[in-house]
């Protein structure tokens, strides 16, 4: 048995409001503590979209009744809400600001980037912007990083070509950080069809699956690569695979065993990975220690990844029946055990805003 420190998971789609038939803050950190997660940042593209004082409070009172591991709440960047500036405690009970400047699922968008500056010229720079921006509005995020001197995280990487301008951003010493999400380091785009099992919306996530070329950069510049995220974007089966399917895997209970699968297959150290989930989050979004809260993991037990184990409601994993190795016991939450062999043993509620 090893015993690791509670990981934190920076980009998290909890579903609430709007939309807890997928996920709410209840199963979300469920299956957060169940992957060995103790922290969790949630992502502002709800519905309605968290983005002022009172949509955040809205959150914030759902998570406060329900989550059961420690979180905080992004607020969106939205074409009107940019006036930071005259509502100065607002950002401090954030997460950090999230700005869509790609189309994605949600309705945040910054088509036009008049609607960046305001953003990043107001928002505190103790805080963190974080920038959902593909190939060349990552390029253009990481300009505006240099032009306002101010912290910006990249969320989820996947091509060779963004991982290599970030290496030479951070070269030249702009401030820039970034995370890759499993699915993009172990899937390529040629794993679709068996991911989808005659339902193309399956494979469908943004950023898309990528080449082989482009996870094999992200792997030989692991050293450019701050964190590892989620991005757990649950949608339910049903809805992957409609005729309209919403892109999006879940991922807060496959991400430890995967990782502790590569460390096992010798590809990266088990350093590497508390470094990408512990010590470089708590840094980059300047999140609190958590006192008395570790994980419990059997390094030895192999088994198989089976969607029907988990506690996320969207009933489905792109990992179903992979082979694993690494299993998480027992988490304990500052002082209670929260998980044990199988079972959410904290109540609804205990979860604690760490922003609050
Ligand atoms: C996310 C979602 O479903 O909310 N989908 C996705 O494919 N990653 C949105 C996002 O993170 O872009
Ligand atoms: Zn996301």
């Amino acid at each position: 048995m090893m015993q690791l420190p509670g990981l934190i998971d920076p980009h998290v789609h909890l579903r609430e409001p709007g939309a807890i038939h997928k996920e709410d803050y209840d199963s979300g950190t469920s299956a957060a503590l169940a992957g060995g997660v103790t922290l969790v940042l949630a992502m502002p593209n709800t519905k309605p979209p968290i983005f002022d004082a009172q949509t955040l409070d809205l959150a914030l009172d759902s998570a406060k009744a329900k989550a059961r591991c420690d979180y905080a709440q992004f607020l969106g960047a939205g074409p009107d809400n940019s006036d930071w500036a005259s509502h100065p405690s607002l950002p401090g009970r954030s997460a950090g600001l999230k700005m869509y400047l790609d189309s994605t699922f949600g309705q945040l968008r910054l088509d036009d980037m008049s609607l960046w500056m305001p953003h990043f010229q107001q928002w505190p720079k103790s805080l963190p912007i974080v920038a959902h921006s593909e190939s060349r509005s990552m390029a253009a995020a990481i300009l505006f990083a240099a032009i306002y001197e101010r912290p910006v995280h990249i969320a989820h990487i996947s091509l060779k070509e963004e991982v290599l301008l970030i290496k030479a951003a951070k070269e030249r010493g702009i401030h820039v950080t970034c995370e890759v999400c499993p699915h993009h380091l172990f899937l390529t785009k040629d794993d679709i069809p068996a991911i989808s099992h005659g339902h193309p919306g399956r494979g469908e996530v943004r950023p898309r699956l990528a080449t082989q070329v482009d996870v094999d950069a992200l792997w030989a510049n692991l050293d450019v690569i701050d964190c590892f995220a989620t991005d757990h974007a649950p949608h339910t089966i049903a809805e992957k695979d409609s005729d309209n399917p919403p892109p999006g895997f879940p991922g807060l209970e496959t991400i430890l065993p995967l990782l502790l699968t590569a460390v096992d297959a010798g590809r990266l150290t088990l350093d590497d990975v508390l470094t990408r989930m512990v010590t470089n989050p708590r840094r980059i979004f300047n999140l609190p220690e958590q006192p008395e809260t570790w994980v419990e993991v059997d390094e030895n037990a192999a088994y198989e990844i089976k969607a029907s184990e988990s506690f996320t409601r969207c009933g489905w994993t792109p990992f179903e029946g992979w082979k694993v190795k690494g299993r998480v016991r027992k988490v304990v939450l500052r002082g209670q055990t929260a998980f044990e062999d199988g079972k959410i043993v904290v109540d609804a509620g205990y979860g604690k805003n760490i922003r609050g």
